[in-house]
């Protein structure tokens, strides 16, 4: 029997707005910018390295939020050179709302931006199928690598697409956060075998360090209130859930032990804190910086 659960990552528009939620309910961004604003400066040092043009890739862009943050970080630390900034992001709608943001903010004169309405993968293709040269000297994928078959090979392409003092930055989120928590324990009944593995930063610097490739990593804590969650029909707890559970309409359509048994996991410390009526779960990031050069054994 065909099972009645359905990925949100192939909801474009529910997905979309699930995000959104998450991200007013959360210190996602906010962390984030913090990180933009005050430590990514100096990594940007060398990227540059005296050129009047940089190629910057944003892989699993969403609407583009941070991307802007880090463009306009590049711009204050190079000012004068300017940019080509491809844009990898499967979700139309998604992909609609970046394009909107950059139509509307003054002063991007310095960016071109090339719309690839692809997943990595479909990226890979077709720059291997255009047998393409050019490198990149700064690329990043935030919370992205979740939704590929196989982090490894993504890594491996784009890190091979780097210049000579590229960066590429990742942020995912650590073994210790809720999500790694909960994703673990549910991922057979939540994800059937259609994800790939459940992907945390420790995982991604046991690939590098097996590689020797050279990186810093940065820890953001985070956290989320998924509070609403637990009101039987709350409209926005259910949105919540369905980005917890990475599935459309998960209150509706789960069968009733598997919700029972993700709610009361939910609150169970391994994933939150309670405090003052609130359910506070730990959304804990890491940002990893790897060089384009590898280590000197
Ligand atoms: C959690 S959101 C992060 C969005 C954005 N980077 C941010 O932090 O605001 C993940 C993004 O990855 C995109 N995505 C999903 N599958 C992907 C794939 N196979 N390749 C590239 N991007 C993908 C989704 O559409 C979504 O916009």
């Amino acid at each position: 029997m065909a099972s009645p659960l359905r990925s949100l990552v192939n909801d474009d528009s529910r997905y979309e707005k699930a995000f959104r939620l998450f991200l007013q309910r959360s210190s996602e961004h906010q962390c984030m910018q913090d990180f933009i604003h005050n430590i990514l400066p100096d990594i940007l040092t060398s990227v540059a390295d005296g050129k009047s043009h940089l190629n910057v890739i944003g892989v699993g862009s969403g609407a583009g939020q941070m991307d802007l943050e880090i463009l306009s970080e590049i711009h204050q630390k190079h000012p004068g050179v300017t940019v080509d900034n491809e844009v990898v992001e499967p979700n139309s709608q998604q992909l609609h709302n970046y394009k909107a943001a950059v139509s509307q903010k003054p002063g991007l004169y310095y960016i071109k931006f090339t719309w690839n309405q692809t997943t990595a993968s479909e990226f890979e293709e077709h720059w291997k199928e255009k047998k393409m040269t050019k490198k990149a000297d700064f690329i990043h994928m935030i919370q992205m690598l979740y939704f590929v078959k196989d982090p490894e090979a993504t890594i491996n392409f784009f890190h091979s697409l780097l210049n000579k003092n590229g960066k590429l930055l990742i942020i995912q989120m650590t073994a210790t956060s809720g999500w790694e928590k909960l994703w673990q324990k549910y991922r057979n009944q939540l994800f059937k075998g259609e994800r790939g593995p459940c992907v945390t930063t420790g995982d991604i610097k046991t690939i590098l360090d097996s590689k020797g490739l050279s990186y810093q990593s940065y820890e953001l804590p985070s956290e989320m209130d998924i509070t609403k969650c637990f009101t039987e029909g709350d409209e926005k707890g259910e949105l919540l859930l369905d980005f917890l559970t990475q599935l459309v309409n998960f209150s509706q359509t789960a069968p009733a032990e598997l919700k029972a048994g993700v709610l009361d996991f939910l609150r169970q410390p391994d994933c939150s804190v309670e405090s003052n009526g609130q359910v506070i779960f730990n959304n804990t990031m890491e940002v990893i910086v790897i060089n384009q050069l590898r280590r000197v054994c």
